[in-house]
């Protein structure tokens, strides 16, 4: 048989195969998520995310001299609220002494070149799991009052030190105001990371059993979008980026990729891409019962979501995936 092309020659070894890729992982790419709970040298196992834990915030920083030396540069705290400072104000949001506030600080005190971003939404601190203010009449989220609230707490967030700020509450209007805010109030160099094409996702289920911030009656759908829609995020991509954010969210990650890929093309802002606990349990699951390998799953899952357009991604797997890389 003659060929001109003999397209396996490029795949014929691995330091070729290597030669040739045209994406490559580093710790570089992960932002790391963060689980932290009031009280000292506690560490307890999430049971929906096998492998993943939430700590106080003297093992955090523990955990996170690890994190650095892996090569990971950015973490995304997310707190679990006491359930008695739980209401529907959120005023424990933005307490100067909160959890998240107090987080912030000594992780910026411990590890001061970390890029500390932080959720912001109401939901850990809504007696009704919900990440804006219910009107209690009608069970709608309102959203003015909310990006009101949430004003508050980015301010906070920014006071205490945070880098980023990464709403991932899907009011309107909301970047637009906190970058307003932050310019109003001299915090000149803080970020926005917003989650701008949010989808209402049944893959955040084992996160929500993380910080026992599930929903206490209905649903996200009103203001997370819906799974069917495409142009849609574009739309809201498009708009956060007039608004002021500095970086642009697609989540969940492994569904949306074509989602990812049109918003890559659509703005010229970093993207990145939240692989989200729904598909961190499913590797783990099918990987315990020796279903899949576990090792693989991740590191593939996780260049396609580069390779799809992502150029940060927020990961559970951040220190497994960085020690595969190093080694
Ligand atoms: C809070 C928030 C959620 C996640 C990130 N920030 C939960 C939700 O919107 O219900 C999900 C993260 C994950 O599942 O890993 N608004």
């Amino acid at each position: 048989m003659y060929l001109t092309r003999r397209n396996r020659i490029t795949r014929r070894s691995a330091a070729i195969r290597d030669m040739v890729a045209e994406t490559v992982l580093t710790p570089r790419d992960f932002i790391l998520p963060i689980f932290i709970v009031e009280g000292k040298d506690t560490t307890e196992e999430i049971s929906s995310m096998p492998g993943y834990y939430r700590r106080s915030i003297d093992k955090t920083i523990v955990d996170l001299k690890d994190v650095w030396n892996l090569g990971i540069r950015s973490v995304l705290l997310f707190v679990k609220c006491d359930d008695s400072k739980k209401d529907n104000t959120g005023l424990e949001s933005w307490n100067p002494d909160g959890l998240m506030q107090r987080s912030i600080k000594a992780i910026k005190d411990a590890l001061p070149e970390m890029v500390v971003m932080t959720d912001v939404a109401l939901d850990p601190y809504s007696k009704y799991g919900h990440d804006g203010i219910v009107d209690e009449a009608s069970g709608m989220i309102l959203n003015d009052e909310t990006v009101e609230a949430l004003t508050k707490m980015s301010l906070s967030h920014a006071r205490a030190g945070a880098d980023f700020i990464a709403p991932s509450d899907m009011m309107d209007g909301r970047i637009g105001a906190f970058r307003k805010a932050l310019e109003e109030n001299n915090f000149t160099g803080t970020g926005i990371m917003s989650y701008s094409a949010k989808y209402a996702s049944c893959f955040y289920g084992p996160f929500r059993n993380a910080l026992d911030s599930a929903p206490g009656f209905g649903d996200k759908k009103t203001y997370q979008m819906n799974y069917a829609n495409r142009i849609e995020a574009i739309n809201e991509t498009i708009q956060d980026v007039e608004q002021g954010a500095d970086i642009v969210m697609v989540k969940p990650a492994m569904a949306y990729l074509d989602v990812l890929r049109e918003v890559r093309n659509a703005v010229t802002v970093p993207v990145s891409a939240y692989q989200v606990s729904g598909e961190y349990a499913m590797i783990k699951a099918s990987a315990e019962r020796g279903w899949i390998d576990g090792e693989k799953a991740m590191i593939e899952t996780l260049t396609s979501i580069k390779r799809a357009g992502a150029d940060l991604i927020a990961t559970y797997f951040g220190k497994e995936a960085s020690q595969i890389l190093n080694s």
